[in-house]
């Protein structure tokens, strides 16, 4: 089994101050529809097409391993379609399947396992082994689904089971949110003998039940941060669909603008669902004019362009479900925070300690590197806005990372260079090019 992440050409990303950014982009899919929509298509009978598909490096980890699977798909530009052999449609594959360094893969995979009954080995890149994963095994476990770890990390075991015998209904808090958990835990209730509730302390993205719903699930949030689901009676319907952009995505081209005085970019067909745009409403705090137009909804989803006309940003305290609402953008956050006056709190995000890298230490580690003056917390951060002079950091094999720390140079007294910010393939592949279009200045080998 090849044992590596897809392997990119090394480069290093340096971006220096840059004239005022401007104009309108359309953004690549969302990263975690695009799981979705891949995964519940395969779980569907019958063809689903998928529009605006993001094709990166993790989406491909989850398409290779549907293909282990026995799931046929054919994937063209942006346009995937998939043959969907229902719940139980899987074929047990031959080798491990790699999920690369992709969670969300590993983690909604291992509930379409259980449910579908299917034996087989959940394995990941080094980065994914070290993550935590008896936040799915134990309710799994609880279940009744066959699953083991070794040591509460991937690779994770599971064994066959008759797709006769359903699984056992919950009714599970989950400790922390998590939309990778409640999604693994959706998809095994799939399974079940009776109504699974999922309960969790905040309001982690909600895509798993907006998709299943349209797809014909039993699926419903009659109560905050409450979902139920009730074992599947009839096939799920095939998805034709188109996917918003991704606003995780976007949260990078907007910090960009924010950052550098004068600039004024308008980002089309942006995903705004509430759960995701907590970033958007602290960048609105901070002092950047945001505006969000034409809005539409599409796929159960609401989509609409965002507008940022740059302004003079300040200070702000992030905690509570805000944390949840922007778990992803702390990075790029952070770096907007750097270029902020006065000093920036991040409270009650210890759960940032458990992404692709422990988002508190690494991300506070390379910032001290670029100059900033700072505190690391147990669960978030201090940041003295204004400190930042620029110099030469390294993104960890973290997409997220890479982008945010190359951002910090069009604002730095002197360049910021990213060493193998090549990582940045795994989420965005486009992300040079778009800013080049945008107007920045960046250094990079052949693109
Ligand atoms: C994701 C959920 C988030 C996020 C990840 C994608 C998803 O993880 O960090 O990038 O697609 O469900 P958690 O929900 O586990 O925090």
């Amino acid at each position: 089994m090849l044992k590596i992440c897809a392997m990119y050409a090394s480069f290093d990303l340096s971006l220096s101050h840059s004239s005022p950014l401007s104009g309108e982009l359309r953004l690549p899919g969302d990263k975690s529809l695009s799981h979705r929509a891949a995964l519940f298509a395969a779980l569907a009978e019958g063809e689903s097409v998928i529009d605006g598909f993001l094709v990166s490096g993790v989406t491909r980890a989850m398409l290779e391993t549907l293909k282990a699977l026995g799931i046929a798909w054919n994937l063209s530009g942006e346009r995937l379609a998939v043959q969907g052999k229902g719940l139980h449609g899987f074929k047990p594959p031959t080798a491990p399947l790699f999920c690369g360094n992709s969670a969300t893969t590993l983690r909604m995979l291992a509930g379409a396992l259980a449910a579908s009954g299917t034996p087989c080995v959940l394995e990941g890149s080094e980065g994914l082994r070290k993550r935590p994963m008896t936040r799915i095994t134990e309710p799994l476990l609880q279940m009744g689904v066959p699953i083991s770890t070794p040591n509460g990390c991937a690779p994770l075991s599971l064994a066959a089971r008759d797709a006769g015998n359903p699984l056992r209904a919950l009714d599970y808090t989950l400790p922390v949110a998590s939309a990778q958990v409640k999604s693994c835990l959706i998809l095994a209730a799939l399974a079940a003998d009776g109504t699974t509730t999922i309960r969790e302390p905040g309001p982690s993205r909600d895509h798993t039940e907006r998709m299943l719903a349209a797809m014909g699930a039993d699926i419903c949030a009659d109560k905050p941060y409450t979902v139920r689901i009730a074992p599947l009676t009839r096939p799920l319907t095939p998805l034709t669909l188109c996917l918003p952009g991704d606003v995780s995505s976007a949260a990078f081209l907007l910090a960009a603008a924010a950052l550098v005085p004068g600039s004024s970019i308008r980002l089309r067909n942006v995903g705004v669902n509430p759960t995701r745009t907590g970033f958007l409403d602290v960048l609105k705090d901070m002092g950047a004019c945001i505006t969000v137009e034409n809005r539409h909804a599409t796929a159960g989803e609401p989509v609409a362009d965002v507008c940022l006309s740059s302004a003079p940003l300040k200070a702000v305290c992030v905690s509570g479900d805000t944390v949840v609402r922007m778990i992803d953008e702390f990075p790029v956050f952070a770096v907007a925070a750097c270029f902020a006056q006065g000093v920036t709190e991040v409270r009650d995000a210890e759960e940032l300690r458990y992404k692709e890298t422990d988002r508190i230490s690494v991300l506070c580690g390379e910032l001290k590197k670029l100059g900033v003056q700072l505190e690391e917390r147990k669960d978030g951060f201090i940041i003295r806005g204004g400190t930042l002079t620029g110099g030469a950091c390294e993104a960890h094999g973290d997409h997220r990372l890479a982008m945010s720390l190359a951002l910090a140079g069009l604002a730095a007294p002197t360049p910021v260079t990213v060493h193998h910010a090549e990582i940045l393939n795994e989420s965005f592949p486009d992300f040079v090019p778009q800013l080049r279009l945008l107007g920045a200045t960046a250094q990079k080998p052949a693109l």
